[in-house]
């Protein structure tokens, strides 16, 4: 059967990990890419990173934060049942650099796309420093897998109770300055994105950001995840979803985001009406 859940592993408190079979899929994605889900036929469609795949289980891996309604309809589904959509991949593959000293930033579930990225750039043949932001220490996820990927990793927890008191971004002031890194990637809450784009706009470096619009079909035509980057009007599902963070309109996203919350909370009365057995 297609979309079959193979594995499912509890990372973290709301944080949960599900292997997938998607043969395809795990061919041809590269690290950055995402795919879009409805985990059964009610459901709205929602879109994930892709995390990491295996050629010898035919599988792809994704990490979910049950924050709202179709995050807990994935998280509630068991291995041996399946997911009613995957499409994939989608988006753009993460801007790569060779012998760089990169720096790799991500707070919350931003971490778990963070995995892959940081990976390839130490592939790539830079020196790679993780800064992964977490709660507290029970909500700090991937780090053994962290560890063998990155030459260098630390953690910030709001509550000091792992590694650095404080944010990301505080954890970068705290150990950088201009000229420590040439490039870097930042993944995780809009706040925390903006904050680091101001943080090392004077520093000489490139900063990608992997933005987190509200996004329906994925492929560039329902405009919902419209952007602006430079004063141009982008596109995250197809041009992106990673883009120069130095050049992103934080402000216009937060604000993007938050324009179907009152819906979003009424999980119980919204029926998604774009699920095909809906109408
Ligand atoms: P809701 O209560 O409906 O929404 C909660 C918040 O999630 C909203 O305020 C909004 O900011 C955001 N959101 C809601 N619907 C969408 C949507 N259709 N598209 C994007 N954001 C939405 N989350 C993970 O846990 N793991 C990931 O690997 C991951 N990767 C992502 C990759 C990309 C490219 C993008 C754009 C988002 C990613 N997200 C990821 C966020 C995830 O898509 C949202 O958390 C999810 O859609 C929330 O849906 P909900 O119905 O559970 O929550
Ligand atoms: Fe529709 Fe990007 S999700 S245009
Ligand atoms: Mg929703």
């Amino acid at each position: 059967m297609s979309n079959l859940i193979l594995a499912k592993r509890q990372l973290a408190p709301e944080v949960t990990l599900l292997e997938v079979e998607a043969p395809r899929i795990q061919r041809r994605w590269k690290p950055g890419m995402f795919i879009i889900i409805r985990p059964n036929s009610n459901s709205e469609r929602i879109p994930l990173t892709i995390v990491d795949s295996s050629a010898a289980r035919q599988s792809i891996t994704m990490v979910i934060q049950a924050i709202g309604k179709t995050t807990k309809e994935a998280v509630a589904l068991e291995p041996g049942e399946s997911l009613c959509d995957l499409v994939g991949p989608l988006g753009e593959a993460a801007t790569m650099t060779t012998g760089q000293k990169v720096v790799c930033m991500a707070g919350g579930v931003g971490v778990a796309e963070l995995l892959p990225v940081a990976k390839a750039f130490r592939e790539a043949g830079n020196h790679v420093t993780a800064l992964c932001g977490a709660r507290s220490d029970n909500y700090r996820i991937l780090n053994d897998e962290l560890i063998a990927a990155v030459d260098e990793l630390k953690w910030a927890t709001d509550d000091g109770s792992f590694g650095f008191k404080g944010n990301v971004v505080q954890m970068l002031l705290s150990l950088a300055g201009p000229g420590t890194f040439a490039e870097g990637h930042v993944i995780g809450p809009i706040p925390m994105m903006k904050a680091a784009a101001e943080a090392t706009r004077d520093w000489g470096m490139k900063l990608h950001a992997s933005l987190n619009p509200v996004m329906i079909d994925g492929t560039g035509m329902c405009g919902g995840c419209r952007v602006t980057v430079g004063q141009q009007v982008k596109f995250a599902c197809v041009d992106g979803p990673e883009f120069d963070a130095h050049l992103v309109d934080f402000d216009e996203l937060t604000r993007r985001n938050r324009a179907y919350r009152e819906m979003e909370q009424q999980v119980q009365a919204h029926q998604c009406r774009i699920g095909l057995d809906v109408l």
